[in-house]
């Protein structure tokens, strides 16, 4: 059985459709690619997945139960979690305050909470930054709290929307490096969307191409970067030449 299984999923906005009848699986752990245009709709397939836009056809299933509907608070309790593209930044709570929030996913108890946000923090390197006001740190290290938001809520399939938008070529190879560390260490399945190149195609087992709204390619990155209509739409001539 897939870890998820998307079948048929459509989304419009008024004319717009920005997902047309998308299906996949991911397998447990996996680490999958999603990329395409702006405004092919891959944050509105996260957002359909995880629940904040509920889909007008097709269904969700997570380790074969159908979550199609579901809110983003019962997705993430069975276990799953996305990073945000634009983080809702609550800049009255510390960053350990805003961690324990994805800790509270899991526990009632602050004790517990906070030692598991603890945890994460210092996993992702953060921990001087724990009693910080998440507005006074830099890009990176906000991108890497929305990272640690994620994995307080323990998730099974992480999501991330754009983790290295914004971020200089070392800042991105850290970010690689630490998605690596997580990965293993805490066992996930990874669905990742990117313009970066360079880091969606050599971390993802697996590519998915969006254009449009429509699925228009999936496999190995290799074949991806090599595959004409996905060239046309997306990576251009420069990406494909340089492999
Ligand atoms: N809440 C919304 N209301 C109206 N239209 C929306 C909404 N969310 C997305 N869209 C439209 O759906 C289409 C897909 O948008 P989406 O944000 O999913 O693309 P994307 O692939 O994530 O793009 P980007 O790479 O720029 O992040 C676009 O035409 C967008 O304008
Ligand atoms: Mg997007």
């Amino acid at each position: 059985m897939a870890l998820l299984e998307v079948t048929d999923l459509t989304r419009a906005f008024g004319g717009v459709i920005a997902n047309n009848s998308i299906s996949f699986t991911i397998e447990k752990g996996e680490i999958v690619g999603l990329i395409g245009p702006n405004g092919a709709g891959k944050t509105t397939l996260f957002n359909c997945i995880v629940g904040y836009y509920r889909p007008q056809q097709g269904t969700v299933r997570f380790k074969g139960k159908d979550i199609t509907g579901y809110k983003p608070f019962q997705t993430n309790r069975e276990g799953i979690a996305r990073t945000f593209q634009i983080m809702s930044i609550r800049g009255d709570l510390t960053v350990l305050e805003n961690v324990m929030v994805g800790a509270y996913c899991r526990t009632s108890d602050r004790e517990v909470a906070t030692n598991e946000a603890m945890h994460i923090l210092s996993l992702l390197e953060l921990k001087k930054n724990a009693r910080s006001s998440l507005t006074e740190l830099p890009i990176a290290a906000q991108k890497r709290v929305g990272l640690a938001m994620a994995l307080a809520t323990k998730p099974e399939l992480l999501m991330l929307d754009e983790v290295a938008a914004g971020l200089t070529p070392k800042e991105t190879e850290e970010m690689v490096s630490l998605l690596r560390k997580v990965y293993k260490l805490k066992d996930l399945t990874l669905f990742i969307t990117e313009h970066v190149m360079e880091v969606v195609m050599p971390i993802s087992q697996r590519v998915i191409v969006l254009d449009g709204g429509e699925k228009i390619a999936e496999g190995r990155p290799q074949d991806i970067a090599n595959d004409t209509r996905v060239i046309q739409a997306y990576l251009g001539e420069k990406y494909a030449k340089s492999r």
